[in-house]
């Protein structure tokens, strides 16, 4: 099999190597920045692809196109029941680089639970979200008083061994920008990766606006000024740009918490290098979080299409994969979904 594998080569010459599998939209959290208090049209069971259905079309995207990361997203991943055996399912995988890099995207609120049954199928990185360090900011902000349970979360996934254990922060103008420095200390003292995200246009109640952008260079700036960092080399298509802290962190050279990322979407696009691709809960597949067009691989495979057949469509879908998103320029199209609807 690896010996005739092919590569999926966008128009723009960039080859895909890293899926997002979103596993399900529901989820146990409302983040102002991605869902609505009430309302959202959850997808029925038997439109949300089963776990053979997923495992089939990864294992095209592995096997034949040497994809060689994994990231299973939602909503909330860990809401999907039974959700070791897919984990299971997914790193017994191999591409011609040997097994594929399975790593999932959480909130972490149920970490404690389940980071040791996900560790022993084979789940190999986790990054959970933390915006904010306050109780009060934290509720406000996910619409959940969880604070306390992805903190403890954050530590049991790094009890069972994930390596690097990376956080998510989303920083919003006005929201939590005064937090940078706090979630700075954390990372050095709990030894993750905190990685700054700039808001992106993807919330479901459209409260996106560029004001409320926190930029990569004011998010440097600012933490360089209390812990002075310098940039590290670029690591090929990773959306981080990423940062040392010259005193080395607190965990020694090279650990997590000696770093932070800053993931620039919006002032500094990085599509150039985007190496993504994503699947849907329905299973959809897109080639850019922005993308206005969708291509059903489900309805594909529920039809009985062959894997040819199926890869012949994500080939032809590959081929429209834009060089870049059009945010702030006048044709950007706001994505008529949210991120959990999407896959981180
Ligand atoms: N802008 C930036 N990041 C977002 N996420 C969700 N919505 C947005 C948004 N509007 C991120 C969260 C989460 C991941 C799945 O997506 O940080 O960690
Ligand atoms: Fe849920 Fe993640 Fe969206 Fe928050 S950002 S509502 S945790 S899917």
């Amino acid at each position: 099999m690896a010996a005739t594998f092919e590569q999926l080569i966008d128009p723009f010459g960039r080859h895909i190597e890293d899926l997002r599998i979103s596993v399900t939209d529901r989820c146990n959290f409302r983040c102002t920045y991605c869902m609505p208090e009430e309302g959202m049209q959850w997808l029925k069971r038997s439109d949300v692809m089963s776990f053979e259905e997923i495992e089939r079309l990864a294992r095209i995207f592995v096997e034949r196109y040497g994809v060689k990361g994994i990231r299973l997203t939602g909503g909330e991943p860990t809401v999907r029941a039974h959700l070791p055996v897919l984990v299971s399912k997914l790193s017994k995988l191999v591409g011609p680089d040997g097994p594929v890099n399975l790593a999932m995207t959480t909130n972490g609120a149920t970490m404690r639970l389940v980071a040791d049954s996900l560790k022993q199928a084979g789940l190999k990185r986790v990054n959970i979200s933390l915006d904010t360090l306050d109780r009060t900011k934290f509720h406000q902000m996910t619409r959940r008083d969880e604070l306390n349970n992805v903190l403890d979360g954050i530590r049991a996934a790094q009890e069972v061994g994930f390596d690097p254990v990376k956080i998510n922060a989303v920083i919003e103008r006005g929201t939590n920008d005064d937090e940078l420095i706090d979630l700075a200390t954390f990372g050095r003292e709990q030894n993750v990766e905190v990685r700054f995200i700039e808001f992106m246009p993807l919330d479901a109640e459209g409260h996106w606006m560029n004001g409320k952008v926190v930029g990569q260079e004011e998010i440097v700036e600012k933490i360089n000024a209390v812990y002075p960092v310098e940039v590290l080399p670029a690591r090929g298509a990773a959306p981080a740009d990423r940062f040392r802290f010259l005193d080395g962190g607190l965990h020694g050279e090279g650990s997590p918490g000696s770093m932070i990322g800053v993931i620039p979407t919006i002032t500094k696009p990085f599509c150039g290098d985007c190496d993504r691709v994503r699947l849907t809960a329905e299973g959809d597949f897109r080639t850019c979080l922005f993308a206005t067009k969708e291509f059903d691989l489900l309805t594909a495979l529920r039809s009985g299409e062959s894997d040819d057949q199926i890869a012949d469509r994500i080939e032809a879908a590959v081929a429209t994969k834009w060089a870049g998103h059009q945010i702030n320029q006048v044709n950007f199209t706001r994505p008529s979904k949210s991120m959990s609807q999407l896959g981180g």
